[in-house]
């Protein structure tokens, strides 16, 4: 029996979602996943075995099932739910708009698909997309997946430099794009980005989406209009019975190293764990309007708002522009407008509005809402209230869900209307999920590390070239293969879950993840720079911000045009979410006598804290030295 808690949410609507019996029987996990993949799934033919552990952690899962996702989110509803609303899409402006049923991005798939075969893309080519939030972006996706290319969609946020490494790393064939899209009242002019990657990389064909009819230039022979290239195709495309582990996209995450991690992800596995929980956590119905905030550049998007509600027939809304443009209300009167009764955000989005005050809400009927979810960082209990209290107006469950890019789909998180909720707690691992905590030993704690005792079927399958990092990064070398995910987190008297961070050089910077490592990387490029930190500093709003302490080459003098040299070259390096909130001059960074920089002594200084034991430096003067550049700022 789970216990109840006085802070305990009234929520009764369970349609689809277990009895609490569920987390019990779901220890025999293979068992639950293999009763998931066959009830939830359509296979074009059934897999012979759950699961193949004999070369962990390569695991693989449903072997020689063959499958298609884009069959389980677009062609088996067409019959039942072919007029059904698929995607509402809102653009920036507030009169663009559009809604698409079930049928016509049926037929928009199968046109775009068409057109990629036009273009030579076979199975296993790799397919970058760099496009604003619109729809032509779910199209470019699902025709990808639907003729067993991958996609590799690239945040629009990231600069010419970062898409023109991902292009690179991935050997991508072609690259879908857009002339421009809209963010705050302003054109992102996409195509330009994309010409200047193209500078350092090169690849065969472009396809540009006439968006917002701003000037680009089309390259002959490389680049081609989206329109164009549809002309006369048909809208009915095959779709490709592939293998389970059929390779289904690339996504770069950020981790300890300077260089981004490729992480794969396959149709089979991927289309089972998200559907199932998008299914549970998010409890959908059939009348339901999904909006999960999350760009479809980072995994949220991925997950929650393209493959896990698709595959569950909702009908999922899309938000082209700014949160809070032109006026701060903009969110809630999308959730008015359109009737929004699920809502999946991040803490950073609700500190922000927080602090833009409730009467922004209170303009606005929000009574279409039943549940509000909440991912990528830790919400601390106060915006966890708030959340409950202005948005939810005390009805709505919140529901906080902890995952990862490399788990694929979500791993702990409350089921509505079965698991008790506390503000600020991840609450219990989803059924089918054997989750632990570990010390410094490798042994089970109440406080340590986040660990994964389990395989699961949405689980990464390796990092883009290489398989060295998958295995060393990430798993136990032991028979066990436990996986370790980068977290502190404890876990209270009742079992519950509460994550305290990542443990690792990495931050989350508005609930984007970066690493310290491809900061730092950018920092030293620039020809003035000679050594370089960088830490997370706690944001009010932003959780994070990068702060970075730089020593200079000899013949370069600390000034603040220098500083905002270096921000301007960060932001074309990687991109604005990671220019430093400040730029420290110093000369000489905090390190061990083997030369690893300390980077905890530089966020002690920062924060005005206690720094610690120094003794391992190799030089301890150092210390006083960076607090005094610090002071006379
Ligand atoms: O530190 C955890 C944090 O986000 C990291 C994963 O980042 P990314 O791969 O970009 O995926 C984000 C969206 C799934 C985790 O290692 N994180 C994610 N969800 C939560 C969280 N931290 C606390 N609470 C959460 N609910």
């Amino acid at each position: 029996m789970l216990k109840k808690f006085s802070e305990n949410d009234l929520y009764e609507a369970k349609e689809y979602t277990p009895g609490e019996e569920i987390y019990e029987e779901a220890l025999d996990y293979l068992t639950f996943w293999d009763s998931v993949a066959k009830s939830e799934i359509e296979w074009f033919e059934p897999y012979r075995e759950i699961i193949y552990s004999g070369n962990a952690p390569f695991y693989r899962w449903f072997l020689d099932g063959k499958v298609n996702i884009t069959h389980n989110c677009l062609d088996r509803h067409i019959e039942s739910k072919g007029d059904k609303t698929a995607i509402i899409w809102q653009g920036e402006p507030e009169n663009e708009k559009e809604m698409i049923t079930y049928r016509e991005l049926y037929q928009r798939v199968c046109r775009f698909a068409n057109a990629l075969r036009t273009l030579g893309v076979q199975e296993e080519d790799v397919v970058t997309i760099y496009m604003g939030m619109v729809p032509e972006l779910v199209v470019a996706m699902l025709a990808c997946a639907r003729i067993g290319a991958i996609h590799n969609v690239v945040f629009g946020g990231f600069s010419s430099k970062a898409l023109s490494e991902r292009i690179n790393d991935s050997d991508a064939k072609a690259v879908v794009t857009m002339d421009g899209y809209y963010r705050r009242g302003e054109v992102i002019e996409t195509k330009r980005i994309v010409d200047k990657a193209l500078e350092a990389c090169s690849v065969e064909s472009v396809v540009v989406l006439e968006r917002v009819g701003n000037d680009v230039n089309m390259v002959d022979g490389r680049d081609i209009w989206w329109h164009e290239l549809e002309e006369g195709l048909a809208d009915e495309c095959e779709c490709k019975a592939l293998d389970s582990e059929h390779p289904l996209f690339i996504l770069y995450t950020s981790g300890t190293t300077g260089k981004p991690k490729g992480v794969l992800h396959v149709h089979g596995g991927y289309n089972v764990g998200t559907h199932i929980t998008a299914k549970w956590v998010f409890d959908l119905k059939d009348g339901d309007v999904f909006w999960c905030t999350a760009d479809i550049g980072w995994i949220t998007g991925h997950s929650y708002v393209v493959y896990g509600p698709l595959s569950n027939g909702v009908t999922v809304l899309m938000y082209e522009g700014a949160p809070d443009y032109p006026q701060p209300d903009r969110w809630w009167s999308i959730i008015e407008q359109y009737g929004v009764t699920i809502f999946y955000t991040a803490p950073t989005a609700i500190r922000h509005f927080m602090k833009l005050g409730e009467e922004w809400l209170e303009m606005h009927d929000l009574s279409s809402l039943r549940l509000l979810g909440t991912v990528g960082e830790t919400i601390d209990p106060e915006a966890w209230r708030w959340y409950h209290k202005y948005v939810g107006s005390e009805r709505c469950p919140v529901i906080d869900t902890w995952w990862q890019t490399e788990t694929g789909m979500i791993i702990i998180a409350p089921l509505p209307g079965i698991t008790e909720l506390k503000p600020g707690s991840v609450t219990l691992p989803f059924p089918g999920m054997l989750v632990e905590i570990h010390d410094e030993k490798g042994n089970p704690a109440d406080i340590g590390e986040l660990v994964i005792m389990n395989p699961w079927p949405a689980m990464f399958r390796d990092l883009r070239g290489d398989p060295r990092r998958f295995v060393k990064q990430y798993w136990t070398s032991d028979g066990k293969r436990t996986y370790y995910t980068g977290d502190g987190a404890r876990r209270d008297e009742d079992g519950y879950y509460w994550i305290i961070g990542r443990i690792d050089e990495v931050l989350k910077v508005s609930g984007h993840r970066l690493g310290s490592a491809e900061i730092e990387g950018a920092l030293v490029s620039h020809e003035a720079v000679s050594e370089a930190a960088v830490v997370g500093k706690p944001h009010e709003i932003k959780g994070e911000v990068p702060v970075a302490f730089v020593v200079l080459k000899k013949s370069y003098e600390p000034s603040v045009e220098l500083e905002k040299y270096l921000k301007t070259h960060v932001k074309n390096e990687i991109g604005s979410i990671a220019v430093p909130e400040k730029i420290y001059f110093v000369e000489q960074l905090p390190k061990t006598r083997s030369g690893k920089i300390v980077r905890r002594i530089l966020l002690a200084i920062e924060k005005g804290e206690e720094i610690g034991d120094i003794t391992t430096l190799e030089d301890v003067t150092v210390v006083e030295r960076i607090v005094n550049v610090k002071g006379a700022k």
